[in-house]
């Protein structure tokens, strides 16, 4: 019942992308408004930004932070929320039937990214549900156009004398769902994405621009969504979306241990279609793969919070993550690394309040979610070449996913050689004995094992609790003379093993 694999210098997947450890901030519930934005808060700065939130998401890592949204855009007027604040209106949220006062808006963002630090970097969505080229382009050129134009000049005056500098763009939100305002077939969407990127690229031609694909792998419109919409898009965009939220259904545990096994053909999927599209084609371009929403989210839960429509910031969708949640959670990241080649950028959704890895009380504390920890040690050490994995491992039976491996494991070689394995045992039972055959990498020493993992599976971080779960050492893993790496990974258990 040990479960085994061997690492070598020469077999590797691909460089990791800063990218993959984004994350994503919508006007949605209280990510924005007492999330990071709350000018009344005690640790609130000038711009009215949360500073202990601010601390929290520097030592989560992200980079790459998507905004505004999600289904909220596909409704959004970019205008509403720039210049001075008092003037702003007031709006219908058709997406979550709340008020946006509209406060916190593109110049506020932009200031959140750069107080977290050189590593944040823009990803803006533009509304292709209500709206279309013209209004992209006004954006674009109000965010991106130095001045001596209305649209830069504007900024200026209200107060941004340097342009944003905005990248990465995305092409809408899930327009394959019916949810969405201004939902469109792959035909409509295509087409539009194809005038959109067009006509953005005649101010900038070297943006890069994801294309919306499926909001799941379940949609009924999956994989043809992508060949049409790629088929008209192939050469004007650099990457098409994906969306996954996983969740425990029916005490089903097994199986929502075993969710990264969608997300791996999920991603799988995808890249092959990608590339049926660019052999049609005959095209050399390789079209990359966003991950732009993915995460644990409980979307069959009643809210346990009262809400009435057109509140202003609601308490939705704040689900507060298990042990378990953030064993399937780091399984989640290994998928993505195990990506790695083609999935070049990824986003948590959501970053705080709303299924995210921190939450924050209006007035009060901040702290950190179970999910946070995978997320800040993989931002951390998961960067360098990812390595091939192919394991061999004991296995155990689930009604969604057949037969699965107990053991789900990438390793990542940093540039000055250390390796770090992230591995997760999805045994709820039983320790899983671990042996990595170190083939050639040099290494000498374990400089660290830690695991999140708990004798309560269910235990949470909790407003009056926020310390309840935290990654703990794990003792006895060796490196033997012979190179062979030993360790015993705990039930249900995410881990980290660093070697130099
Ligand atoms: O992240 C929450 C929502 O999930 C987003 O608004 C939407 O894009 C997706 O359905």
């Amino acid at each position: 019942r040990t479960a085994r694999f061997a690492l070598d210098p020469a077999f590797t997947i691909g460089e990791v992308n800063p990218r993959l450890f984004g994350s994503f901030v919508e006007h949605l519930g209280r990510c924005v408004y007492t999330g990071i934005y709350e000018p009344d808060h005690p640790s609130a700065d000038a711009e009215g930004l949360r500073t202990d939130v601010l601390d929290l998401v520097r030592e989560l890592g992200v980079t790459t932070i998507r905004y505004p949204g999600g289904n909220f855009v596909s409704a959004y007027n970019w205008e509403d929320g720039v210049g001075p604040a008092e003037e702003r209106p007031r709006r219908l949220d058709l997406a979550w039937r709340s008020t946006e006062t509209n406060r916190f808006g593109l110049s506020e963002y932009i200031a959140f990214l750069r107080k977290i630090g050189p590593q944040a970097e823009p990803m803006m969505a533009i509304n292709l549900g209500t709206r279309g080229v013209a209004e992209a382009l006004e954006l674009q050129e109000y965010a991106n156009h130095p001045g001596g134009t209305a649209r830069s000049d504007l900024r200026v005056a209200h107060g941004d004398k340097e342009p944003f500098g905005i990248g990465l763009w995305c092409l809408g939100n899930e327009m394959d769902g019916p949810w969405q305002t201004g939902h469109k077939t792959a035909e409509e969407y295509g087409r539009l994405a194809a005038e959109t990127a067009r006509a953005m690229r005649q101010i900038e031609p070297d943006l890069e621009l994801v294309a919306c694909g499926s909001s799941g792998q379940d949609m009924e419109t999956f994989a043809a969504w992508e060949a049409t919409v790629l088929a008209q898009t192939y050469d004007l965009v650099d990457y098409i979306s994906l969306h996954a939220y996983y969740e425990e259904t029916e005490g089903d545990r097994d199986s929502f241990l075993a969710s990264a096994v969608d997300t791996e053909s999920f991603i799988e999927n995808v890249v092959a279609t990608c590339d049926h599209v660019g052999a049609r084609l005959k095209s050399k371009k390789k079209i990359n793969l966003s991950f732009d929403e993915w995460n644990v989210w409980y979307q069959s839960r009643p809210n346990p919070h009262p809400v009435e429509d057109w509140q202003e910031a609601p308490r939705i969708l704040e689900d507060v993550y298990s042990v378990t949640d953030a064993v399937v959670f780091g399984s989640l990241l290994i998928a993505l690394l195990r990506h790695a080649d083609r999935v070049t950028v990824a986003c948590l959704a959501q970053l705080v309040n709303v299924i995210a890895p921190i939450m924050t009380e209006p007035g009060g504390a901040a702290w950190r979610q179970t999910t946070f920890f995978p997320f800040a040690q993989a931002a951390k050490y998961g960067r360098g070449e990812v390595l091939d994995v192919r394991a061999v491992s004991p296995t155990y039976e689930t009604k969604k996913y057949g037969e699965v491996d107990l053991l789900h494991a990438t390793a990542v070689r940093a540039e000055d050689g250390s390796v770090t394995v992230f591995a997760v045992n999805r045994s709820q039972t039983e320790p899983l004995p671990l042996e990595v055959a170190l083939n050639r990498l040099g290494l000498t020493a374990v400089v660290e094992h830690s695991a999140v993992a708990d004798a309560d599976p269910d235990a949470r971080n909790t407003l009056q609790d926020q310390e309840r779960v935290t990654p703990h050492p794990v003792e006895g893993t060796t490196l033997q003379d012979d190179g062979t790496l030993t360790a015993v990974l705990e039930p249900l258990s995410w881990n980290v093993i660093r070697l130099g």
